[in-house]
């Protein structure tokens, strides 16, 4: 008997920014936040777990084919160790299951979009982590109790572990057990909801969000501030989102993300994660809802230049037509929708755009994506490991 689960789960995009720790151990947040998740037809991670008596003593882990150490207090370490403990929870209380939380396992994990794009995989690859174990120990738990192990990978994971529109509630307690996500909408309530990610180029290296929100914590003022105003953005962005309000939507999310990266300039030193390109996206995008007469489109910045757009599914021509106008991509767009691009709207200024635009390339590519479903059980057929419990060669 093989007892092994593959799983996928999705990306996440926060409206409402998670920005800094009060504990670092148990990763609790100093404010709630809240997401969109991605639609796994197009970004995803893949994870297969696998337990088994005959496997060489300790676990191993294949991240996209190269073997990562699992050291037993790090990240990875303490989310096996948590949901082992939830198996070995339902092994005393049946005698009869086999002692899966005792035998060694094999990890494979896979992530559908290079790393080198910039687009944050940590929080889909330690989402897919926990539900490959959770569905391999047949763990009772729901999604919102399994995003207390996932938050304890990486914060933003809590919240890819629901489809649609989710909060990560920050909690009150110390030892974190009300520090989880929720579903605030599922997928089929807005399905319109379409996001384009622009992936910039950007040769330097940033610096991580988990050491940048540390020193953010550390050294800001002005994040005292922002923390009081979250509270406020996390009920008025659920009520946009349950009212199919757009402009609301979008408007908040514009103001949060300008919070959050001043912030992180409020930091001492001083984070930049916006480029010259990012800059003019969000000119871009705030004189196509100025020349339209009304907010048709939202940008957000995380730990990067990257620029995510959302807009509901009538207006992406408008957005990929003001994009591709000023930022060429070196690849020609296919859109995966068979939507075409539209002329930028009457009235829109070129002058917010430097003359000529931007070189091919300023934006690598265009990823067309939209609001999608939480994470998904394959079957045995699409397992990442091999019969011997090695990585199969993708
Ligand atoms: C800017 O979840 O990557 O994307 O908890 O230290 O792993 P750690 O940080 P991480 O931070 C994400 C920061 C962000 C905002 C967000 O996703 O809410």
């Amino acid at each position: 008997m093989v007892y092994a689960a593959t799983a996928t789960a999705p990306v996440n995009i926060a409206c409402i920014k998670y920005w800094g720790k009060r504990d670092t151990k148990l990763i609790l947040p100093t404010n709630s936040s809240l997401s969109v998740t991605l639609d796994q037809d197009h970004l995803r991670s893949t994870t297969t777990s696998r337990a088994d008596e005959s496997f060489e003593k300790g676990d191993r882990l294949w991240l996209n084919g190269k073997e990562e150490v699992v050291k037993p207090d790090g990240r990875l370490g303490v989310c096996i160790t948590e949901l082992r403990n939830w198996r070995s929870i339902e092994e005393e209380k049946d005698s009869s299951l086999p002692k899966l939380s005792q035998w060694p396992l094999r990890i494979a994990s896979y992530n559908n979009f290079p790393t080198a794009a910039g687009l944050a995989s940590s929080a889909s690859g330690l989402a897919a982590l926990v539900a490959s174990l959770a569905r391999l120990y047949q763990l009772p738990q729901t999604p919102s109790q399994l995003s207390l192990i996932a938050r304890q990978g990486s914060g933003s994971a809590c919240r890819s572990l629901f489809g649609g529109f989710v909060a990560w509630r920050e909690g009150v307690k110390s030892d974190g057990s009300d520090s989880l996500a929720e579903e605030v909408a599922p997928q089929s309530h807005w399905p319109d909801m379409h996001a384009v990610i622009c992936v910039v180029s950007d040769a330097k290296k940033g610096t991580s969000s988990t050491s940048g929100m540390q020193r953010t914590v550390e050294t800001s003022t002005l994040l005292q501030e922002r923390l009081r105003i979250v509270p406020g953005r996390m009920e008025a962005i659920s009520t946009a989102i349950k009212e199919k309000n757009f402009e609301e939507f979008a408007s908040i999310t514009m103001k949060d993300s300008n919070s959050f990266h001043s912030v992180c300039l409020d930091t001492s030193p001083p984070i930049f994660y916006l480029n010259d390109v990012s800059k003019s996206i969000i000119a871009v995008i705030e004189e196509l809802n100025r020349s339209s007469g009304k907010i048709i489109a939202a940008y957000t910045f995380d730990a990067g230049p990257n620029a995510v757009i959302y807009a509901l599914k009538e207006n992406i021509p408008k957005v990929l037509g003001a994009i591709n106008r000023f930022f060429p991509t070196s690849e020609e767009p296919r859109d995966p929708f068979g939507i075409a691009a539209q002329d930028l709207p009457e009235g829109f200024d070129l002058k917010v755009v430097r003359e000529g635009g931007w070189e091919k390339g300023a934006v690598k590519t265009l990823i067309h994506t939209r609001v999608g479903d939480g994470p998904r059980t394959l079957s045995k057929e699409e397992s990442l490991l091999n019969d011997k419990g090695e990585p199969k060669v993708l």
